[in-house]
């Protein structure tokens, strides 16, 4: 490949016979850096109305852990690929976190994983809903006022990025009023018609949740307690037009061995879900909660309001907590909690009557599929479509795209074919888009079997036609959860759309 540069090289003391499942093949770690400012096009062509940035948050680890290794516990290399006027540019970089930087000094870990105690780390402060972790800030990544932020799933730091170079822009610091006390959780939520980002924090201290709302111009404006029976593993809030959503999920750490300091999740089905409706500035005493059957829900995919009723919608788990033999490996119980048909995982809608307080509830697919994506525009909106990821029975991978209809109940399905796993799919809106679905899916694809990457682009209308254009990244990259899309237009410094 031609016009790519290699900018950087974080160094690695992983061995080079590491056998860890999540850190060989798809999710082998990447430890340099590059710039593509022209990406090769290795089949169809790059659509002239695709204008914006795809950008993926990946777990690349460089050190051997302290005890097991989890694969959230990476550290974070955040993707961009740009598209404009029919061609793309990619640049990836290490989130130089905090605890990426010490560790990177001390020339080891300095903290232990999700899978170990906390008690286990070696520095006695640190991150996390837990306590003593580090935040690799690996989870998640959105743009808010123009601005890339990658974030963690057990609360941390937020790490600033700009979005088309990746400079490293230090941390959020909301003018001083940072929670960096507990931090803030993955999956703050950002509205783009208000610019605000609704987010939401936990901890193991009463109230155990706060919700709050940063506005465009990245100021803190509001922040409120909200009370919860105990401490909780919330991983995602939604929010309507007028209305944020929390939850408190009958999954949580087991209180009597939290209390001689370990961390067990275990599913309470004697307990109801509990979804909080709380307006969008409204104070702790204006929550409101909805009762509805038990289960866990890692991600929703969108809320509305119609009428009377907030309807949201998410991935019920029938299976929150997947059972495995006696004689299962370490490896085998760690996948149980990531794998798709572990916890099987469908699309489900529920229906919370504002006037009655009464929950109905509907599964909306018999498909297994998560990581759900919409057309931006729709998000807060009713919708129709859920564009969302399939996974490889009984690991942490996603094998193919899936299509859900909310109207005729239809699906159309893609894969991606023997040995290659995508990321999560974001919906780009075509320029002077006319319809829900008048646009196009962007991921990017790991090929374990002829070790390189590829940024796939579909046309969101029809997915099963494969697709209309494959770019050649410069080197294979590592697997992880979260990717965004922001269109040119929302972009400082992008050239403007013609
Ligand atoms: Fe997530």
């Amino acid at each position: 490949m031609t016009n790519i540069e290699l900018v950087g090289r974080v160094l690695s003391s992983l061995p080079a016979d590491d056998d860890h499942p999540y850190r060989t093949g798809a999710w082998a770690p990447q430890v340099t850096e590059w710039d593509a400012p022209d990406l090769e096009l290795v089949e169809g062509a790059i659509p002239t109305d695709l204008d914006g940035i795809y950008l993926r948050n990946t777990e690349n680890p460089v050190a051997p852990s302290i005890g097991r290794y989890h694969p959230f516990d990476g550290d974070a290399m955040v993707h961009v690929v740009g598209f404009h006027d029919g061609k793309a540019f990619y640049r990836n970089r290490f989130v130089r976190t905090e605890g990426l930087l010490a560790e990177q000094e001390a020339g080891h870990a300095l903290w232990a994983g999700i899978s170990e105690r906390p008690s286990k780390a070696i520095r006695e402060d640190g991150w996390g809903a837990r306590g003593r972790m580090k935040d690799s800030s690996s989870t998640d990544v959105v743009v808010h006022a123009g601005v890339a932020i990658t974030s963690f799933y057990q609360c941390g730091d937020m790490y600033r990025l700009d979005p088309l170079t990746l400079d490293d822009l230090g941390k959020s610091t909301w003018h001083g009023q940072f929670p960096s006390d507990i931090g803030v959780s993955a999956h703050p939520k950002v509205d783009e018609r208000t610019g605000e980002m609704l987010f939401f924090n936990y901890g193991t201290d009463a109230p155990y949740m706060h919700y709050g709302v940063v506005d465009a111009d990245d100021r803190l404006v509001h922040y409120v307690d909200i009370e919860l029976p105990g401490p909780r593993l919330p991983h995602d809030m939604a929010y309507t037009e007028n209305y944020a959503i929390l939850n408190d999920l009958p999954l949580f750490w087991d209180p009597d061995i939290l209390k001689k300091g370990g961390h067990a999740s275990r599913f309470r089905p004697d307990l109801p879900t509990r979804l909080g409706v709380i307006p969008r500035r409204g104070q702790s005493s204006e929550i409101r909660w909805f009762e509805a059957d038990p289960t866990y829900v890692l991600h929703w995919s969108n809320a509305y309001e119609d009428g009377d009723e907030i309807v949201l919608e998410g991935y019920f788990q029938d299976n929150p907590e997947p059972s495995v033999p006696p004689e299962s490996s370490y490896y085998q119980r760690l996948s149980r909690f990531l794998s798709l048909d572990g916890m099987q995982t469908r699309l489900h809608r529920w229906r919370l009557n504002m006037r009655t307080g009464a929950t109905t509830e509907e599964r909306l697919s018999e498909s297994l599929s998560e990581f759900p994506m919409l057309n931006p525009d729709y998000i807060g909106r009713p919708h129709r479509y859920t564009y969302a990821t399939t996974g490889v029975p009984g690991f942490f991978l996603f094998d193919g795209l899936l299509k859900h209809d909310g109207t005729t109940g239809n699906e159309e399905h893609y894969s991606f074919g023997d040995g290659v796993f995508g990321s999560e799919t974001a919906m780009a809106p075509r320029i002077g888009s006319t319809a829900e679905d008048d646009g196009y899916l962007i991921t990017l694809t790991t090929d374990v079997g002829n070790d390189r990457s590829e940024c796939l682009i579909f046309s969101a209308a029809d997915i099963t036609l494969g697709p209309i254009a494959r770019l050649r990244l410069p080197e294979r990259i590592s697997s992880g959860t979260h990717s965004t899309w922001a269109s040119g237009d929302s972009l400082p410094n992008w050239p403007s759309a013609s």
